[in-house]
């Protein structure tokens, strides 16, 4: 009896080992297929068989007040993006993205914003210096029906900015479904530099999206299950156009790069791995052009880059897999082993002759981290700013007008983050105690955080005083930005205390 006990127990110790075995068989193969199949590479796949477009320029017209007037209507639309049939899409002007703005420093502009797509909405000039309420953030939300038209002077250098909506918890979805464009500033510094300057032509706006398709065409708008970051695509989009090439018609050829993307982060660099000149990154031309191979963009950010063709040659803008500065296994899963091919460039046989790059591009002033007034820090860890999600009602803190600031900001978590602030641009300090690489020199409204660093950055709060009226600084991945990875600050005159953010659309959406 003694005997068959023991025995029967080996049965089933041996049992419950070889399920176990099993088990991790599976696991192991269930492991390696969701590893495998995680990872997207699309060189050598494109079909460049679409005529790259490029967004027109917006019409504007001179009011009685000497502002520059557009129109600007959010409406839904519907396109076919070649991926088994149509989609429902959302547009300004248009079915998808929007018209590129464009004014010069000095200008007062206006804008109407119309909205027609049936929820409410906001739009935000992302990278422009001006009033809080006229800022597009979460408390101006424009009604279904409704026109919203803020007004302000364009009072910064000459960059590559854009426009988005900005409705809170409801970004990603918005900016997905096709509402952005860019936002081209204009000034005398830039204009007089010998760079390619012909909009269409030789300077192009190069938005890159990545998006997923169902099998019958249509925009597939559920999140990743895996890394946490939201909507990763393993389809290009750039401005609009699937699988683009751009017919090359003078020796170099100016690219404005926006990550236009919900979550993804872009390693361009060309397929033969030329090198290029990076002339500009988010606010503005850098002090000199940077000879290099990569720019890496995360979601938000935008570089001018100059590239050199030779007659009649073809070369494809690509995306290396990123360094993201996170764990392999995070990286993997947020787009961190990926790789695309971009826009296929297409030089005629003979080519225009265009000017060599200036050595010297814009004096960059440089701030002075003695004169800063004020030293705060950001931990951003999970969905959260300093151990706090954003709240509509919460003012975050108080800048004094006039003054300087000092932000270090530090990455808690194996997910990739991108810190963006509104009303100013930046310059980054240092990364990790050392001198920011020759890509974050200039100025900056966007900086990808990699793990483990602290990046100090340094603005000047030059005015548009409101205690009532916040800004918000958030990740710019927008899932997390949604999720409420944002804070709003306010500035106020030197003494003024912080008051309280309107209860408005903003509220009323999402109590
Ligand atoms: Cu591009 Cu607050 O956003
Ligand atoms: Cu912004
Ligand atoms: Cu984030």
């Amino acid at each position: 009896m003694a005997g068959g006990g023991s025995r029967l127990w080996l049965r089933v110790l041996l049992g419950v080992f070889s399920v176990a075995l099993l088990l991790c068989g599976v696991g192991t193969a269930v492991g390696t297929w969701v590893w495998t199949g995680k990872v997207v590479d699309t060189r050598g796949e494109v079909d460049f068989v679409n005529r790259l477009a490029v967004p027109p320029l917006a019409e504007s017209r001179i009011d009685g007040q000497g502002r520059r007037v557009f129109d600007l209507r959010a409406q839904p639309g519907q396109r076919d993006f070649g991926q088994g049939g149509p989609t429902a899409t959302w547009g300004f002007n248009g079915d998808y993205l929007g018209p590129t703005l464009r004014a010069k420093r000095g200008e007062q502009v206006l804008v109407n914003v119309v909205n027609g797509v049936g929820r409410p909405t906001s739009v935000h000039w992302h990278g422009m210096h001006l009033p809080a309420v006229m800022d597009g953030g979460p408390h101006q939300m424009v009604r279904p029906g409704a026109t919203w038209s803020p007004y302000w002077k364009v009072d910064q250098p000459a960059a590559t900015l854009w426009y988005h909506p900005h409705p809170h918890g409801e970004t990603a979805e918005h900016v997905y479904r096709g509402l952005a464009g860019m936002f081209i500033l204009d000034d005398e510094p830039s204009a007089a530099l010998a760079l390619p300057r012909r909009y269409g032509v030789d300077d192009i706006p190069v938005i890159v999206q990545d998006r997923k398709f169902e099998s019958d065409g249509r925009l597939d708008e559920a999140n990743s299950e895996l890394g946490g970051i939201g909507i990763l695509g393993d389809t290009l989009l750039v401005n609009g156009t699937v699988g683009p090439y751009l017919d090359v018609s003078t020796e170099r050829v100016r690219l404005r790069l926006l990550n236009g993307s919900n979550a993804r982060t872009y390693d361009f660099g060309f397929a033969d791995n030329r090198a290029f000149e990076l002339i500009g990154t988010d606010g503005g031309l850098l002090e000199r052009p940077h000879r290099t191979g990569r720019i890496r963009l995360s979601p938000g950010e935008r570089a001018e880059v100059v590239v050199s063709m030779l007659p009649a040659e073809r070369v494809v803008l690509r995306s290396y897999p990123p360094n993201q500065g996170i764990d392999f296994v995070n990286d993997r899963f947020t787009g961190g082993d990926d790789t695309f091919d971009v826009l296929e460039l297409r030089a005629a046989a003979s080519l225009a002759t265009s000017p060599e790059v200036p050595d010297r591009l814009v004096p960059v002033e440089r701030l002075d981290p003695a004169s800063a007034a004020e030293t705060r820090r950001f931990r951003l860890s999970g969905r959260q700013i300093n151990g706090r999600r954003m709240d509509l009602d919460r003012i975050d803190f108080a800048v004094t007008r006039g003054s300087t600031e000092v932000w270090e900001i530090e990455k808690q978590d194996g997910t990739p983050h991108s810190f963006h602030v509104h009303d100013v641009q930046f310059q980054v300090l240092s990364v990790d105690g050392r001198e920011p690489p020759p890509e974050l020199a200039g100025w900056k409204d966007t900086v990808l955080l990699t793990a483990g660093d602290s990046i100090r950055i340094i603005a000047r709060f030059a005015d548009y005083p409101d205690p009532n009226m916040p800004y918000m600084f958030h990740c710019h991945l927008l899932y997390h930005e949604d999720q409420g990875m944002m804070g709003q600050f306010v500035v106020v005159e030197p003494g003024q205390r912080p008051g309280r953010p309107p209860s408005g659309p903003g509220h009323a959406q999402h109590g």
